[in-house]
C-alpha cells in the first residue's frame, strides 16, 4: 500500500512523526511525504523533521507564504504533477491548515482515494480560515480517522457517520514520547527567566488576535502586568504584526524567545506553572501534562480540555491576569485523547480501507 502525506505546517510535522514512524513500522507500506513549504523557516520547519526524526520529505513544493487563495492556489498547481507521479492508494492530508485543505482538493479531482487525519474537530466559527479547511475537507475525503468521540459525533450530525473511524490522537503519541525523553532535563528559556523557579509559557499566532492592533496591545499588556516570568515563543506572524503596530513584544514579565523545537516546548510546558495560547495543539499537550492553560479565545475545538478547568477561555485580555494565576486544578484529567498507539490504529484503518 502506498500512502502520500501531504504537510506543510508546523503542527502538521508533529503528526507526521507518528505516522512516519507506524508506517515505517510495516513492511507493507510505502510512505511517500510532501511538504508543501506553506512553512519554511529552519525554526517553523526543519528542526520538527530532525528532532522527531522524520524522514526528510520527498518532494518540497516551496510554495511560500501568501494570502489563502495564492497559497492554496500555489499548492494546487503544484499536487497534480506530484500526484500523477506517484499514484498512491491513499492520499494523508492532516489537520486543518491551507496545505490540507489543498492536499484534499487536488487528490479528489484526480480519482485518488484521500483519508483525513484529526478529522471531525469543529470551532463553529466560521471567521477561521481552519474552520473552512476542516469542514471542506471532510466534506470531500473518503476515509475520516477522527481523534475523539466528540469528532466523532460531530462527523454523525452532518451525515459522515459511515465513513468515519475513531482512532484516538495521533499528537498525543508524539506528546507523550517526547515528554518521557526530556523529562528530568532543564527546559531552554528566554534569558532571564530562571527554569528553577515558577514561571509561565505563552505562544500566540492567530490572526483574530495579532491583527487587531488595540487587540494585541491589550493581550501584551496582560502578559506583561502578570507576577510570574512569562516565555513567549514568538511566531514570525507575531513578530511582524508587533512591529507595524510599534508594540513592544519584551518588557515586564514578557521575555521574549524564538519558535522553539518540540522537544523544548514539551520541556517548557512539562515543568510551567501555566500556559497561555491561541494554538490548539498547546492547550491539549498542557493538558496531557498536567499544566493549567488560558486560550485566548472565544472556544476551542478541543473541548475536553475545558473540563475542571485544565483549561480556560479567556475573550477578553483582561480577564487574563486572573485566569493565568488560578490555582492548578486538583481534579482529574480523563484520558480523552487517546493511549499514545493513535497512529498505528490509523494505519490499520488505511490497510483495512485500501
Ligand atoms: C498556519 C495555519 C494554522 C496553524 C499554524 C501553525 C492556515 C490557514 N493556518 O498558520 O492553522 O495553526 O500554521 O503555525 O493554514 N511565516 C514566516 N516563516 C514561516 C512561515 C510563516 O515568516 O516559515 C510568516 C509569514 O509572514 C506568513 C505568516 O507567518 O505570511 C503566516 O504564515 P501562514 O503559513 O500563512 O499561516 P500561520 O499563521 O503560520
Amino acid at each position: 500500500m502506498k500512502i502520500l502525506s501531504v504537510v506543510g505546517a508546523r503542527p502538521q510535522f508533529v503528526k507526521l512523526a507518528a505516522l512516519a514512524d507506524a508506517a515505517a513500522r510495516r513492511d507493507d507500506i510505502e510512505h511517500v511525504i510532501v511538504h508543501t513549504g506553506q512553512h519554511y523557516d529552519a525554526a517553523m520547519s526543519d528542526v520538527f523533521f530532525a528532532d522527531l526524526r522524520i524522514p526528510a520529505p520527498d518532494v518540497n513544493l516551496a510554495v511560500g507564504s501568501g494570502s489563502h487563495g495564492r497559497q492554496t492556489g500555489a499548492m494546487l498547481a503544484g499536487m497534480d504533477e506530484v500526484l500523477e507521479e506517484h499514484r498512491p492508494d491513499w492520499t494523508l492530508v492532516y489537520g486543518d491548515t491551507n496545505s490540507t485543505l489543498a492536499g484534499t482538493l487536488s487528490a479528489v479531482k484526480m480519482h485518488l482515494k484521500v483519508a483525513h487525519l484529526e478529522a471531525g474537530l469543529r470551532s463553529f466559527n466560521r471567521r477561521m480560515p481552519e474552520e473552512h479547511n476542516r469542514v471542506l475537507t471532510d466534506h470531500a475525503a473518503d476515509l475520516l480517522l477522527a481523534p475523539t468521540e466528540v469528532a466523532r459525533e460531530h462527523l454523525a450530525a452532518e451525515g459522515l457517520a459511515a465513513r468515519t473511524v475513531v482512532t484516538g490522537d495521533v499528537m498525543t503519541d508524539v506528546c507523550l514520547r517526547v515528554a518521557e525523553s526530556v523529562r528530568g532535563t532543564t527546559p531552554p528559556l528566554p534569558a532571564g527567566i530562571d527554569p528553577e523557579a515558577p514561571y509561565a509559557v505563552a505562544t500566540i499566532h492567530r490572526a483574530d488576535n495579532t491583527d487587531d492592533p488595540a487587540r494585541l496591545a491589550a493581550i501584551i499588556t496582560a502578559l506583561q502586568g502578570l507576577d510570574v516570568p512569562l516565555a513567549l515563543f514568538a511566531h514570525p506572524r507575531l513578530i511582524a504584526r508587533a512591529r507595524a503596530a510599534g508594540i513592544e513584544l519584551a518588557g515586564g514579565a514578557v521575555h521574549v524567545g524564538e519558535p522553539v523545537a518540540y522537544p523544548d516546548l514539551i520541556g517548557a510546558v512539562q515543568h510551567a506553572a501555566a500556559v497561555v495560547t491561541d494554538s490548539g495543539g498547546l492547550q491539549k499537550e498542557a493538558y496531557l501534562l498536567g499544566t493549567p492553560c488560558s486560550t485566548i479565545r472565544s472556544e476551542t475545538e478541543w473541548v475536553e480540555t475545558l473540563e475542571n478547568d485544565w483549561n480556560r477561555l479567556v475573550t477578553d485580555p483582561r480577564e487574563l491576569t486572573g485566569a493565568v494565576t488560578r490555582p492548578r486544578p486538583e481534579a482529574a484529567r480523563p484520558p480523552y485523547y487517546g493511549d499514545g498507539r493513535a497512529a498505528a490504529r490509523s494505519i490499520d484503518a488505511l490497510a483495512e480501507h485500501a
